[in-house]
């Protein structure tokens, strides 16, 4: 049994790494008990508790305001990793940090999956910060795990759920249909870390989705598909959906896959997009 403090604890992601680790002594705290800005409660905090891992589940997570949010999105995602990374090492801790594939550009030909030591290339300003806050954790400490996730969906509001609202109130829906990615659920990232600590896997960074990657238009018709929705799905570019809605987006990768081969090589398999959902949709009572 471990000593293990998750902050950002009442988020999405920290739901499921809470119930994966909850053999272990787990102290939860969110921003109210403990902000991961404030370097010295941080310092004195970890300090005190000694834990034998400190897991990061707290992030500026709003891709869209982040780009008009001013110095708190750096301060959330760089500094806040920073402080976590000089605390941990003060006390001799792991700290475990949950990163995006929105530290590249995304303009990788589709066929094609990014490996961790890619040259990386943010280009919003949640990325920019991120990347920063992987920087961080590399500067300030050497025990560290970086596991980089994308299209998150768990215990909390996500696409999954937002495309089964819109599906039984509507009879067809626009998706994109140019953006290439893998959904990825909150269970098996949770699982990733806790095979992490359990195996005590060599220190780095890991990318960390689930295998397989898709479409948000071919993920929506394979969601309607597994939960029986009727509802058609129309497929549109970005450009086009960005004119449809008369919204402001920050700009989206074309194509993240991460690469799993560096977890596959420490012994950690990750279930497809399929499966995953299958198992989500079933949680949520849909199957
Ligand atoms: N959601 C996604 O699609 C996605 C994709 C790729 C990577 N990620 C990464 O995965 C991780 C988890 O994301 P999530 O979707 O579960 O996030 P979330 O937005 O659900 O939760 C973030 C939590 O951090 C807390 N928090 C914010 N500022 C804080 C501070 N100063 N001090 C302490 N806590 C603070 C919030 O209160 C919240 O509970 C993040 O690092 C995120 O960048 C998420």
């Amino acid at each position: 049994m471990k000593k293990i403090l998750i902050t950002g604890s009442n988020g999405m992601l920290a739901n499921s790494v809470k119930e994966r680790l909850s053999k272990n002594e787990l102290i939860c705290t969110d921003v109210a008990d403990l902000d991961i800005t404030k370097e010295n409660a941080v310092l004195e905090f970890v300090q005190d508790l000694k834990p034998d891992y400190i897991v990061n589940c707290a992030a500026y997570t709003a891709v869209d305001k982040a780009e008009e949010a001013g110095e708190i999105v750096e301060k959330i995602n760089s500094d806040g990793p920073g402080n976590l990374a000089k605390a941990a090492k003060e006390v001799g801790a792991t700290l475990i940090h949950v990163s995006t594939d929105y530290v590249f550009d995304g303009e990788l030909e589709v066929e094609k999956s990014y490996q961790e030591d890619d040259a990386t290339g943010p280009v919003t300003v949640y990325g920019i910060t991120k990347l920063h806050g992987e920087e961080q954790v590399k500067a300030n400490t050497d025990k560290y795990y970086i596991f980089r996730t994308a299209w998150l969906y768990g215990e909390g509001n996500n696409f999954v759920r937002t495309m089964l609202k819109l599906g039984e109130t509507r009879d067809e829906i626009s998706v994109v249909s140019d953006q290439h990615g893998s959904p990825t659920y909150a269970e098996d990232l949770a699982n990733i870390i806790g095979e992490a600590i359990e195996k005590e896997i060599p220190y780095g960074i890991y990318h960390s989705t689930n295998e397989g990657f898709t479409t948000w238009y071919d993920f929506t018709k394979a969601i309607f598909e597994q939960a029986g929705v009727n509802c058609k799905v129309n497929p549109v570019s970005t450009e086009k959906y960005i004119e449809m809605m008369n919204i402001v987006q920050a700009k989206r990768p074309k194509n993240s896959q991460l690469s799993k081969a560096k977890l596959a090589k420490v012994g950690i398999q990750v279930p497809t997009w399929e499966d995953a959902l299958r198992r989500y949709l079933i949680k949520e009572g849909k199957i």
